[in-house]
């Protein structure tokens, strides 16, 4: 293991540190902290533990954050119904419906709840009109995991313009967003995905190649150029002895825990990649903190926003 680690939890604490002169101040504008509204559909046992986790992270940082739940057998128009009240609710800065939504409630539910929120209010950035607004490079409020990865690149000093960057993965929540980004910043882009074929060799020219993928250790030494940047944005839980058995030699501290816990949480990056790469984000503690650093910054902006008078 020769590569950089890039610190995304330390990134995160300098981030919302960086926030709590503001969070002063437009709590005195608005007489009332900023307000984050979560709503949680149902009780999937991952969301449950981010949705704690956003909950948390806004109350220490002096933000308000309200859950509001809507059962796991209940439909799509309940949870855009809680929307509707929220957008109207004077009272809320921010809306975030987690995702996924209970599978019942349809394949484009996400899409007519995320087309539902208030563009003002989507501290996701999910909205068509904030998605349109990134696209021309006049964004307000940017998904949340993309924009902590260019915080982070920024913050350690990693280069753009001029550079080569490969996204594999062209999902609407980081894919999509995170090209734009870096094309912002003046780099050459690529986005890969499961129809591009070769990818490996793709992603080789990359100076900063961002895996965003689902699969665990996807991206293996042959996907990276020597010395380049890799963004880990993967969360992918392994259970399967063989394969932490392949990836995790003997001894290494991922087997004692997985005979523990019997899983183990893994990126899309292969763990050799550490042996070529010049940086690379761990997992957990790369990107994952930063999310939801942003979604605070994200909550922030929009309180600012309200307390200037400025709808959208
Ligand atoms: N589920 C996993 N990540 C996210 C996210 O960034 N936003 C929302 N709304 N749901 C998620």
């Amino acid at each position: 293991m020769s590569a950089r680690s890039l610190d995304g939890a330390a990134a995160a604490t300098a981030i919302r540190a960086s926030l709590a002169d503001r969070i002063a101040r437009v709590t005195t504008a608005l007489g009332r902290p900023p307000t984050l509204a979560l709503v949680l559909a149902g009780a999937d046992p991952a969301s449950e533990i981010y949705v704690a986790s956003k909950l948390r992270t806004a109350a220490d940082a002096g933000c308000r954050a309200e859950l509001f739940r809507v059962a796991a057998d209940g439909r799509l128009d309940d949870v855009l119904a809680v929307v509707r009240r929220l957008n109207a609710d004077a009272g809320v800065d921010g809306i975030l419906v987690q995702s996924p939504l209970p599978k019942a409630m349809g394949h484009d539910a996400e899409q007519q709840v995320f087309d539902a929120l208030d563009p003002a209010k989507d501290v996701d950035g999910f909205h068509p009109v904030n998605v349109g607004r990134l696209a021309q490079k006049r964004a307000r409020l940017v998904a949340c995991t993309p924009s902590g990865v260019m915080q982070l690149l920024a913050r350690e000093g990693i280069a753009l313009a001029g550079k080569r960057a490969v996204v594999i993965g062209r999902s609407d929540i980081v894919g999509k967003p995170m090209a734009l980004l870096l094309l912002h910043q003046d780099a050459t882009v690529t986005i890969c995905h499961s129809r591009t074929p070769d990818v490996a060799a793709l992603a080789c020219e990359a100076d900063v190649l961002v895996a965003a993928v689902g699969r665990a250790a996807y991206v293996t030494p042959a996907f990276v150029k020597p010395g380049a940047t890799v963004i880990d944005v993967g969360i992918n839980r392994v259970t399967d002895p063989e394969l932490v058995a392949r990836w995790y030699p003997d001894g290494h501290p991922r087997r004692a825990s997985f005979e523990k816990k019997g899983s183990v949480v893994m990126g899309d990056v292969h763990p050799d990649v550490w042996d070529v790469a010049g940086a690379v984000t761990p997992v957990p503690g790369g990107v994952g903190p930063l999310t939801i650093a942003m979604l605070l910054a994200n909550t922030v902006t929009a309180a600012e926003a309200r307390a200037a008078g400025r709808p959208e």
